[in-house]
């Protein structure tokens, strides 16, 4: 069997690639601060607790959002559908575009979802994890709006630094 472990292994650049064989889904994290929505795309949303109901999000200490999005009262989150690749790439991108165009709901408490989304959930922000050179945002959920089509929707898969489409086997 071949050694798994070399600090070779551990370089950032090796380290990314390997953590990017690993498929996951995206969501839309935003929030309207000042009235205006502010947020990102994350691909290492995940799903935390039922009891309390909790998901999780890790955001880049080199972000620049966060420290703004974090005064949101609530927070969106959408998980975004296989159609919305060029949508990512849009709100990972310049911050003054990243909403420009996109169809929205705020709700009253200002969580920003994205109207086509599978799934949006609406959370409060529940606790904050320093994990190396990420935040680990531990998100409490206050309520799940499952569209319509939400059931029947493919989601949007993150690959490998590229997008793909879930092929289900059975
Ligand atoms: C597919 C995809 C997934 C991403 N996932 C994350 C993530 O999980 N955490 C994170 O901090 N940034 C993630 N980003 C980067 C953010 O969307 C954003 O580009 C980054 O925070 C820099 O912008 P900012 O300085 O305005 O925060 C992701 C970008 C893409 C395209």
């Amino acid at each position: 069997m071949s050694n798994l472990t070399t600090n070779q292994d551990l370089d950032p650049v090796a380290l990314r690639r390997a953590f990017g064989v690993f498929p996951t889904g995206v969501v839309a994290l935003a929030a309207e601060v000042e009235g205006v929505p502010v947020g990102l795309a994350a691909s290492s949303f995940t799903s935390v607790s039922i009891d309390p109901p909790l998901v999780s999000v890790s955001v880049a200490h080199t972000s620049k959002t966060w420290p703004d999005l974090r005064r949101g009262r609530h927070f969106g989150v959408t998980v975004l559908a296989d159609h919305h690749g060029t949508v990512c790439r849009q709100l990972s991108g310049p911050v003054p575009e990243r909403f420009t165009g996109l169809d929205l709901t705020v709700s009253e408490d200002g969580a920003v979802t994205l109207d086509e989304g599978l799934v949006r959930f609406s959370c409060s922000l529940y606790r904050e994890v320093e994990a190396g050179d990420h935040v680990i945002v531990l998100l409490k959920v206050e309520s799940v709006d499952q569209a319509e089509l939400g059931g029947e929707g493919h989601p949007l898969v993150f690959h490998r630094s590229g997008f793909g489409r879930l092929e289900r086997s059975a």
